[in-house]
């Protein structure tokens, strides 16, 4: 028995908040269902700007409201578009996801039927972490 959401309920997700993405500069939009170690599920869209570099990717959008929601144990994202293959998510999305689940399993689905999954340690596999800091 898991705790872990299952996959089809964290695509369904990621492509319902996939339709609220507001992407009128570059019209591609992604949704993101990022599933806690306990079975809670945050969704996220990217959100983009006329300052075009303060657009924010749909990944980082469902961690910051899994953070603020209290929650830092993930198990697992999925990623939804419609795009003719399946998004892999930025370097910066990376990094930032790499901050709380180094580990994470990875899924991600176009709404034209092609998948992947992978885990994050394969799409970075030498992430900056807090062991670099110097210690206070
Ligand atoms: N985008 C995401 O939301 N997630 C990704 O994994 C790749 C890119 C967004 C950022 C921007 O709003 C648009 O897609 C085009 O780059």
């Amino acid at each position: 028995m898991t705790d872990a959401a299952p996959i089809d309920s964290l695509r369904a997700a990621a492509f319902s908040v996939m339709a609220r993405a507001y992407a009128p500069y570059s019209r591609f939009r992604v949704g993101a269902a990022l599933a806690t170690a306990d079975g809670k599920v945050f969704t996220g869209c990217n959100v983009e700007n006329a300052s075009f570099g303060a657009a924010i990717c749909a990944e980082r959008a469902a961690v910051l409201a899994a953070v603020a929601h209290g929650e830092r144990r993930f198990a697992s994202l999925v990623i939804a578009s419609d795009a003719t293959a399946s998004v892999a998510p930025c370097g910066i999305c990376r990094q930032v996801l790499a901050e709380f689940a180094p580990s994470l399993e990875i899924f991600s689905f176009t709404a034209a039927g092609a998948e992947s999954h992978r885990t994050l340690d394969q799409l970075l596999p030498a992430p900056f972490t807090s062991n670099f800091l110097p210690r206070s």
